[in-house]
């Protein structure tokens, strides 16, 4: 639980009075699959690895925000599990906040392999991405014929006991918006939480059409009428969380980033691959946290990059509207 007075340092609290306690860092900007909502399908150019945070820098970083209130830390990438020897990190992580939360975003590909290591490394979690659980939809949707290694990272992680293990699903109109009812039964057997997430212009190939966009609500309307569900009473973070009223296990939620924003109670900050702070996932800026940081700033001149980046944070996005302009940066270059 969070206690105030755990923090030395002034919280990070932007102009709307938005305090920060969700913390995502991305790891890698790489990633063993091309998710066409996310990456092209060639020629985007990797970071060269001097330029990559590295596992002291990132500990570092992470100190300064669990000091300044952040209670939350995701793993990102690309695919956070294609950065070598991650367990280490994660073990570096645990040992400088024994009570974070910290849990990984990952494509699930590899976790069969990792998860284990990952437990006992202290990671709390992991949420994996998964779009469809139609072998060929989702070797369309990625790029990669992967579906089966996922769903046996899935298993392992709930074997090593990364729970409430959760699978963010992002719909697409016309791709993959009938298969609700296939993640619900999903939910039901293992007991997973399926998250289904709205398409966002994050692609890399400005692809992205406001009329691809399924309205996640509806998903769970599609739902209910096979699988009554109960909405929960604590919402986690942006996702409105849905229970099966039959007592099954496993849980559904909505994270309705494009229809009903969440914005005003946002309380996410992102540092990228290669060192830079974001106050947004479409923020137009960025602070450069890495450069100070290897040239001999002090914790001090750390923390007020951060708070000048956290004071900048917008009122929220515009998706949708006039005026809106897409981040120069693809979400495996931001991190999600
Ligand atoms: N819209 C919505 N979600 C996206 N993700 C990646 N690209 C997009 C997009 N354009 C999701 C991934 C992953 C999370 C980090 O972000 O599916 O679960
Ligand atoms: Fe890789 Fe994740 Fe982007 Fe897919 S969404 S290409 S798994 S970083």
């Amino acid at each position: 639980m969070e206690n105030m007075q755990d923090h030395t340092r002034v919280p990070l609290i932007d102009g709307f009075g938005r305090a920060v306690r969700d913390l995502r860092i991305s790891v890698t900007d790489r990633c063993n699959f091309r998710c066409r909502y996310c990456m092209p399908a060639e020629g985007l150019a990797w970071l060269p690895r001097t330029d990559l945070l590295t596992f002291e820098e990132i500990v570092r970083l992470t100190a300064i925000l669990v000091d300044s209130g952040v209670t939350s830390l995701k793993l990102t990438g690309g695919e956070p599990l294609v950065r070598r020897d991650l367990a280490r990190l994660v073990a570096m992580l645990r040992s400088l906040a024994p009570t974070l939360d910290i849990s990984l975003t990952t494509n699930g590909f590899l976790l069969k392999e990792h998860a284990a290591e990952l437990a006992a490394a202290g990671l709390t979690r992991v949420t994996v991405s998964c779009d469809s659980l139609i072998r060929h939809r989702f070797e369309d949707m990625t790029l990669r014929d992967a579906l089966t290694e996922v769903m046996e990272g899935l298993e392992a992680s709930a074997a090593a006991g990364l729970t409430p293990v959760k699978i963010n699903s992002v719909v697409i109109k016309g791709v993959n918006d009938d298969e609700s009812l296939s993640f619900a039964r999903l939910a039901r057997r293992t007991g997973f939480e399926v998250r289904f997430i709205e398409y966002m212009p994050l692609d890399a190939q400005d692809e992205w059409d406001s009329s691809a966009v399924i309205p996640a609500r509806t998903l769970i309307g599609e739902i209910h009428e096979s699988f009554p569900l109960s909405p929960q009473e604590h919402s986690d973070g942006p996702a409105t969380v849905f229970t099966f009223a039959d007592g099954s296990p496993g849980r559904l939620a909505i994270i309705p980033s494009v229809t009903e924003p969440f914005c005003a109670s946002c309380d996410r900050a992102r540092i990228t691959a290669d060192g830079r702070m974001r106050a947004c996932l479409f923020s137009l800026e960025e602070t450069d946290l890495i450069t100070p940081m290897r040239t001999g700033a002090d914790d001090d001149e750390l923390a007020a990059h951060m708070q000048r980046c956290i004071a900048g944070k917008w009122a929220g996005h515009s998706i949708g509207r006039e005026g809106f302009v897409k981040p120069a940066r693809s979400m495996s270059m931001i991190g999600g």
